[in-house]
């Protein structure tokens, strides 16, 4: 509390975000995945994300994901987190976020996070989380292959190497010769063993790998032909659109959330859309994870993450208490100040 009597508000910059997480690959995936079983259980507000589009910007946009998350976590808030894919070209990441955290007591916000590293650190523990647990009962994938070569790729990279996965092979497929250039260099810098391999041809990155990894931009399905998939890989489809649904008819599909998931347009809606029905998905993670789904190992299998601001939460929250634990907390003073009602 200030003198006044306002509460506190912290700002946290993306060099303390970075120091918080900073080889938590672990902590976080254990992390995320007990706030997926909170969510399983109920115990989160989730409501659907808002897209905020432009139409003199069609392919930009900035999406507010609110959230409520339960548990020891008790913590309400906001990510606000814009898609500018020019910016790649500009030498800036494609996407830029905060994240607003409030008090579940007084509703008021006590911190904003710089989030565009909370935000790649959720989606790639949630990779690591699926690609745990849809793997399980069939062969460890020991060929991984990356369809899409930016800055999520590398995180799910990171993620999985720090959660004890290792492999024998590394296909990177990317329209972008830059960008498999600088994901190959972020590789060989990372010690991350196995061969590298780059794939003109998505048909051969895909035959190649028994995990495939999708982390493109695309806005529509350009992948169709399902006898790419015919060994059957564990496909963690992070960029939701990639796949036609064909693909997605012919696998077993988990999603995060049912709700969030079959909207805007991702490959799973547009198999809704197509079948009017719902059947194709066997369930979510969190099924998988309590046992209600077992994954059979005879078709491919498909994780399409819509990805839930209760994961942004706990890990901000998460970022928070390191930050605080460690007496670096940025308060800003004054910052609410009208705070007695007649003056
Ligand atoms: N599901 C989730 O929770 C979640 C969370 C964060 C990001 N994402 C998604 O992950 C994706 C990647 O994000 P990023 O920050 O790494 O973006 P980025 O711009 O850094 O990288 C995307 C890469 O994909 C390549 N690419 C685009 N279209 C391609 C195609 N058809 N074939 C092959 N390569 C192609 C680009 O050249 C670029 O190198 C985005 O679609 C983003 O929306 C999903």
């Amino acid at each position: 509390m200030t003198g006044t009597g306002a509460p506190p508000f912290a700002v946290i910059s993306g060099a303390q975000v970075k120091q918080a997480l900073r080889g938590r690959e672990r902590q976080i995936t254990e992390l995320v995945e007990e706030t997926y079983r909170l969510h399983g259980a109920g115990d989160s507000v989730n409501p659907p994300s808002y897209f905020l589009r432009f139409p003199d910007r069609p392919s930009s946009r900035i999406i507010a994901l609110p959230a409520s998350v339960g548990g020891k976590l008790r913590v309400d808030g906001l990510k606000w987190i814009s898609s500018f894919p020019g910016n790649v070209a500009a030498g800036l990441p494609r996407a830029s976020a905060v994240l607003i955290l409030n008090d579940r007591d007084t509703g008021y916000p006590f911190a904003c996070l710089e989030s565009s590293i909370v935000s790649a650190t959720r989606t790639a523990a949630s990779a690591a989380v699926a690609a745990e647990w849809l793997s399980r009962g069939r062969p460890r994938p020991a060929r991984v292959g990356f369809f899409g070569a930016g800055l999520i790729a590398r995180y799910i990279h990171t993620f999985l190497a720090g959660t004890g996965w290792s492999f024998d092979e590394i296909g990177v497929h990317d329209l972008s010769a830059a960008s498999s250039a600088g994901f190959r260099g972020y590789l060989e810098q990372s010690g991350a063993g196995g061969r590298i391999t780059g794939y003109e041809r998505p048909e051969d990155l895909i035959r190649s790998s028994d995990l495939v990894v999708f982390a493109t931009i695309a806005g529509e399905p350009h992948v169709s032909d399902l006898s790419w998939f015919r060994h059957n890989p564990v496909v963690l489809h992070v960029s939701l659109r990639d796949l036609a649904p064909e693909i997605l008819l012919a696998s077993v599909n988990l999603v995060d959330d049912v709700e969030h998931c079959l909207k805007a347009s991702t490959s799973p809606h547009l198999a809704e859309q197509l079948t009017g029905s719902r059947d194709f998905l066997a369930g979510t993670l969190d099924d998988v994870m309590a046992g209600r789904v077992t994954v059979p190992t005879g078709r491919p299998v498909v994780f399409s993450p819509f990805g839930l601001g209760v994961l942004d939460l706990a890990v901000g929250k998460y970022v928070y208490d390191e930050v605080a634990r460690s007496g670096e907390l940025c308060v800003i003073n004054g910052f609410f100040h009208e705070v007695r009602r007649y003056g």
